[in-house]
This record gives structure tokens, C-alpha cells and sequence, in this order.
């Protein structure tokens, strides 16, 4: 087994199993996230696709909005899954949510089938980053 914990498998199969209501119409590329609060709680994602592209949500800003929206806000972990064959790498615009809305995640990034997996902390992701 890659990864060393009963939890994160867990929270990289939550993320694979998200990526399944990827609404990507437009690019194909389904990517599935599950985020972990400190209590336990896991809040998934998936991206979807507006025809005025730039109004798509990606996969990690949908999961992590609806712990935000529902009152967790303890993030402890993301799980993110792409379908590629190297883990995916999550987009500009989501490492500057991230570090505002869960500094202290572990960041936990999947490729397609969970063969290849790259942890990182939020703070390496966004070296440098935008601060008001
Ligand atoms: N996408 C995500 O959902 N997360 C990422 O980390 C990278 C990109 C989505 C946005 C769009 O729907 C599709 O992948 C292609 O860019």
C-alpha cells in the first residue's frame, strides 16, 4: 500500500469516488477532492464545467466551500484526484483558497487509480503568496 495511514486512504478514495459526478463537459477532465475536518468530518467535491468556462469551480474549491458552508472550518486534510497518470497539481486559483481557508492541510494528491500519490502542505504549494 502507498499511502502509510488508515485515514488517508480512506480520504484518497472518497476523492476518487467524487471524481465520478465531475460535471466536465467541456474538458473531459473529471477531477474528484475530499476534504477532512479535525472532527472526522469529510465534505467531497467535484469540478463543474459552465459553458462561460470561466465561471467553472474547480473540484478542491467546491469541497472545501461546503465545509465552510455547513460550519467546518478545522480543515485537517485534502485528498485531490485527478484521472491523469501522473497526481494532479491543483490550479493557481485554488492554492489561494486553500491557504486562506485551510493553512494547516495536508494536501494529498492522486493520480487516476491511487498508484502515485504526492503530499505536500499548503504553504509549499503557494510560496510567496498573496496576503492582505
Ligand atoms: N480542475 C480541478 O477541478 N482541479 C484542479 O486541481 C485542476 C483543474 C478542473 C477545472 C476544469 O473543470 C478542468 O479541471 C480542466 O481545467
Amino acid at each position: 500500500m502507498l499511502i502509510e495511514s488508515d485515514w488517508k486512504e480512506k480520504l484518497a478514495k472518497e476523492a476518487i469516488r467524487a471524481r465520478e459526478n465531475a460535471y466536465a463537459v467541456y474538458s473531459r477532465f473529471k477531477v474528484g477532492a475530499a476534504v477532512l475536518t479535525d472532527d472526522g468530518r469529510v465534505f467531497t467535491g467535484c469540478n463543474i464545467e459552465i459553458s462561460s468556462y470561466g465561471l467553472t469551480v474547480c473540484a478542491e474549491r467546491v469541497a472545501l466551500f461546503k465545509a465552510y458552508s455547513e460550519g467546518y472550518r478545522d480543515i485537517k486534510a485534502i485528498a485531490v484526484a485527478g484521472e491523469t497518470q501522473q497526481p494532479i497539481s491543483p490550479c493557481g486559483a485554488c492554492r489561494q483558497v486553500l491557504l486562506e481557508l485551510a493553512p494547516r492541510a495536508e494536501v494529498i494528491l492522486l493520480n487516476k487509480d491511487m498508484s502515485q500519490i504526492l503530499m505536500y502542505n499548503v504553504e509549499d504549494l503557494l510560496p510567496y503568496a498573496f496576503k492582505l
